[in-house]
């Protein structure tokens, strides 16, 4: 059992202002074509990409009246910017509107923020597909749309990691505990 991609992008497009839902199918044509370069399953790509950003355009409190209701913990972090929170509550919300979509999905979903210590290669193909789709202008997302087939997947995705990492120190923004713990992985150390 599966979800209709159109269905989902259907639903996508009368869920999230018209913006994020453009946002959200580059991120799924985007995830398509580095799944292809990688063998990756396409279609799971594809609809983790147009589901990704399902939770996104929930109003703050809303989002972390959600997140409480879910058994999401929820940090100091969160409480401060609850947009951080719309990846694990839009996972959760997605398993609730698409019985059908698998624990692949949800996780590649849960995980397009912050990453994990432990991703599937379908998980990283749409964090790097969000960061580098078309939409984004920066001049590093160029450098990695070609660089995708090129490097390999798990390369592909610490850099696109570091370029975020970069841009939220550049802009004092708070580092969430999960982003700690995702960057000593990459970077090989101890990821506690
Ligand atoms: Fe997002
Ligand atoms: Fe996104």
């Amino acid at each position: 059992m599966g979800v209709d991609r159109e269905a989902a992008l259907e639903a996508v497009r009368r869920r999230l202002s018209r913006e994020g839902a453009a946002h959200s199918e580059r991120v799924a044509l985007t995830a398509r074509r580095i799944a292809e370069a990688y063998g990756i399953d396409v279609e799971s790509a594809y609809l983790a990409g147009v589901l990704h950003d399902w939770a996104r355009d929930l109003p703050p409190d809303e989002l972390l009246q959600e997140a409480r209701m879910l058994g999401i913990p929820v940090t100091e972090v969160d409480e401060r910017v609850p947009y951080l929170l719309h990846a694990s509550v839009g996972a959760r919300l997605v398993r609730r509107e698409f019985p059908g979509v698998s624990d692949e999905v949800v996780d590649a979903i849960e995980q397009h923020t912050f990453g994990s210590p432990e991703m599937s290669g379908l998980a990283m193909a749409v964090y790097v597909a969000d960061s580098v789709e078309p939409g984004r202008t920066h001049g590093s997302a160029a450098v990695l749309r070609s660089a995708i087939g090129a490097l390999p997947l798990r390369e592909l995705f610490a850099r696109a990691y570091a370029d975020g990492l970069r841009h939220l120190i550049d802009s004092r923004k708070l580092m969430h505990p999960k982003t700690l713990k995702t960057w000593n992985s990459i970077a090989g150390g101890d990821p506690s």
